[in-house]
């Protein structure tokens, strides 16, 4: 490659890709998301011993589970936030169109070839996410709404007053569907797992992007620019 075509093939447009909504839900939800695996893990399996004391008993069980709501609550809002946006944001519009790039095969052809190393172009997208994304995107919501249904089925079970006495016969039914609390608690374990599984592939697909396309993958989700090849 000559100086000239290396200085064409660097030149970029900025694009503005995604509203301050978007970004605030992912970062919030992103630690939502780190905060509820952890003390998951401990309600799963305890893995700490409090501190011996003379007190009678110092809530340790309590505090992490506490910790484990308040995190969840916040996710709920974010998702609630976020499917909004998704419908009626103004910028979401790119979003939304990634449905009609998911449906053009050439795009999901090009994409594959992208991947498999066959080709050294990305195609061109209307929207914002190609259609292998798209798609894994759709198993994260679908994830998260598995997650979010039984984490409030166990919820009405461990705090009964206000919202959670409200929730207790509506989740009753849900947990009937999922044929008793055992199965709640293993089926929130399995969404947590896939979620796991989402985290580290999509960090990693964010950071091989952002390597291998140079165009500001990762900054989007920043400062809501991407910058896309001129050529
Ligand atoms: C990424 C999201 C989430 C992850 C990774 C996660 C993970 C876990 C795990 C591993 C457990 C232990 C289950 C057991 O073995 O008993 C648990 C329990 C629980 N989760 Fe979640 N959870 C998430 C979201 C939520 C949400 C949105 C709520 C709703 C408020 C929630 C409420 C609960 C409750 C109430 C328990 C039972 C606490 C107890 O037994 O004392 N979780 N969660």
């Amino acid at each position: 490659m000559n100086k000239t075509s290396k200085k064409e093939n660097l030149e970029r447009e900025a694009f503005y890709e995604f509203s301050v909504g978007i970004r605030i839900t992912h970062w919030i939800r992103a630690i939502a998301i780190v905060v509820l695996i952890v003390s998951g893990f401990y309600i799963a399996y305890v893995f700490v011993s409090p501190v011996i004391t003379s007190e009678p008993t110092n809530f340790m069980n309590a505090k992490w589970r506490a910790t484990h709501q308040i995190a969840g609550f916040v996710l709920i809002g974010c998702f609630l936030f976020k499917t909004y946006l998704f419908f009626f944001d103004r910028q979401s519009h790119l979003e939304r169109i990634s449905f009609k790039d998911a449906l053009n095969f050439s795009i999901l052809r090009d994409q594959l070839k992208y991947y498999l190393l066959l080709s050294p172009k990305h195609p061109h997208l209307k929207g914002v996410y190609n259609p292998l994304q798209l798609f894994s995107y759709i198993m994260f919501y679908i994830a998260l709404f598995v997650i979010v249904l039984t984490g409030l089925v166990l919820y009405a079970h461990v705090y009964h007053e206000g919202l959670g006495g409200l929730l207790y016969t509506p989740m009753r039914v849900v947990e009937h569907w999922c044929g008793g609390l055992a199965n709640v608690r293993i089926i929130h374990h399995i969404a947590m797992w896939v979620i796991i599984v989402f985290v580290c592939t999509h960090v990693y697909m964010a950071i091989y992007n952002a390597v291998r396309g140079k165009d500001g993958t990762i900054d989007t989700i920043v400062s809501g620019y991407k910058f896309n090849r001129k050529s």
